[in-house]
């Protein structure tokens, strides 16, 4: 008898440890599922276009450049004196148009604004501390920096007008 009654106070205790314990599991599984689908759907929203992909023709960007005239045509000695800077100076990291560890310049005009670009060339470390998209943008590219190579302003607009031929 004596045995019997202990045998069933352990598989008592047993019982109640074990019932207990399932019971956790299940509500730690059930508030993480709960977590994870809203989480997911906020990240969704904010990164639907990459701020590579993003029109953006308001902002002149923070830097020396403020005002950009471009004339109706292209001025082909400069677009390619600009094509030239480019290759010896950005194609370490660009490729004209595809991705490489920068973005693709092909396209750009329809996506900056003149200042915006320039500003991005002759002040990367500026642009990415105080222009909210150029922070966005070395985010997208995993930290990666522009390089700033330092080139004079009509370099920096030479470049430009390559970038209206791509
Ligand atoms: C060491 C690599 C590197 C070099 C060299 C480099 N860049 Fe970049 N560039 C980047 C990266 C990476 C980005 C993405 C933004 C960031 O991380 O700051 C970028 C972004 C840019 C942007 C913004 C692009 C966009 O689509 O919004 C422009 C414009 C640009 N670079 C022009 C140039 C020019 C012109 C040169 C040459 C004078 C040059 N870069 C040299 C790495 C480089």
């Amino acid at each position: 008898m004596k045995t019997l009654l202990k045998l069933t106070t352990v598989l008592f205790v047993t019982l109640l440890l074990s019932c207990g314990g399932k019971e956790e599991k299940k509500e730690e599984g059930f508030t993480y599922q709960k977590k994870a689908p809203a989480e997911k759907s906020v990240t969704k929203k904010t990164d639907k276009v990459p701020p590579s992909k993003r029109v953006d023709l308001t902002t002149k960007g923070v830097g020396p450049i403020t005002s950009v005239t471009l004339d109706v045509e292209i001025n082909s000695a400069m677009a390619a004196k600009g094509a030239e800077v480019f290759k010896t100076m950005c194609t370490a990291c660009h490729r004209p148009d595809k991705k490489f560890i920068g973005p693709a310049p092909k396209g750009i005009m329809e996506r900056r604004t003149p200042e915006w670009i320039m500003n991005m060339i002759l002040d990367p470390e500026g642009m990415v501390k105080n222009d909210p998209l150029a922070k966005e943008l070395l985010i997208e590219f995993n930290g990666s920096p522009m390089a700033n190579q330092n080139l004079t302003e009509e370099e920096a607009r030479a470049i430009l007008e390559y970038y209206r031929t791509l």
